[in-house]
């Protein structure tokens, strides 16, 4: 199996990745974020998008495996509302209760196995109300069935030696809605990322916390 963090480590180390905000954090923030909300970010990359959050006023806690990157993050950064933690977000402890969970590019990094434990434990920190947001690859991305099969899983290819599991739409919501996260919003096509003058398709989810944690 590819070593993904590896991959990663080596990646954030060539800092090539861009630093403005993605489309998406500015689309969660503008529809559904208010000032002073508690945020946690899974797979936070080069904190582009943490950064953004913490500056439009959002309490914002953003999670990688990381260390490097981490360190480095926690060195630069100057706002008293952003923390940077290193950890394996698929593995987060639920002590702490937050009005949004924000994936960007990260599910379709884990197996499925670790996705469902995600969502549960999403559905445990998020607070009534609050908001999963997902934007991801699926089964319509172009690199969809590129590469070589990951044996024993399904819809993961190891392609150009990095790990890919691609989500299906429905699937996913109706795993989510098990989890007490009612979709709000569904949608996968072209435009919401484009990159280096492509084009891709990609999924965005937004699904609400329904009842409170301890009903
Ligand atoms: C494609 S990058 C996305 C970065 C950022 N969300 C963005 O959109 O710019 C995926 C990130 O998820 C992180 N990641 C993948 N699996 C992880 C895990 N289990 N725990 C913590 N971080 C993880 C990787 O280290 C990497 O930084």
């Amino acid at each position: 199996m590819v070593d993904d963090k590896v991959y990663w480590e080596n990646f954030y180390a060539q800092a090539k990745m861009p630093f403005k905000p993605s489309l998406f954090s500015r689309f969660v923030r503008d529809n559904y974020l208010r000032r002073n909300d508690l945020l946690i970010e899974l797979g936070c990359g080069n904190g582009r998008d943490a950064f953004y959050f913490a500056q439009n006023g959002i309490n914002t806690t953003a999670v990688d495996q990381c260390e490097e990157e981490i360190k480095h993050l926690n060195e630069i950064k100057q706002q008293d509302n952003l923390r940077f933690e290193c950890g394996d977000f698929t593995n987060l402890s639920d002590d702490r209760m937050f009005n949004a969970v924000y994936s960007r590019f990260t599910l379709h990094s884990i197996a499925e196995e670790q996705e469902d434990k995600v969502f549960k434990w999403a559905s445990n920190v998020l607070s009534k109300s609050g908001y999963m947001c997902i934007e991801v690859r699926g089964m319509q991305n172009e690199l969809y069935m590129k590469g070589k099969p990951v044996e024993g899983q399904e819809n993961a290819f190891i392609y150009e030696n990095h790990y890919r599991r691609f989500l299906d739409m429905v699937k996913t919501c109706k795993k989510l809605e098990r989890n007490d996260l009612k979709v709000k919003l569904c949608v996968e096509k072209k435009g919401f990322s484009p990159f280096n003058g492509k084009d891709e398709t990609f999924m965005r989810i937004i699904a609400q916390k329904e009842k409170n944690r301890f009903y």
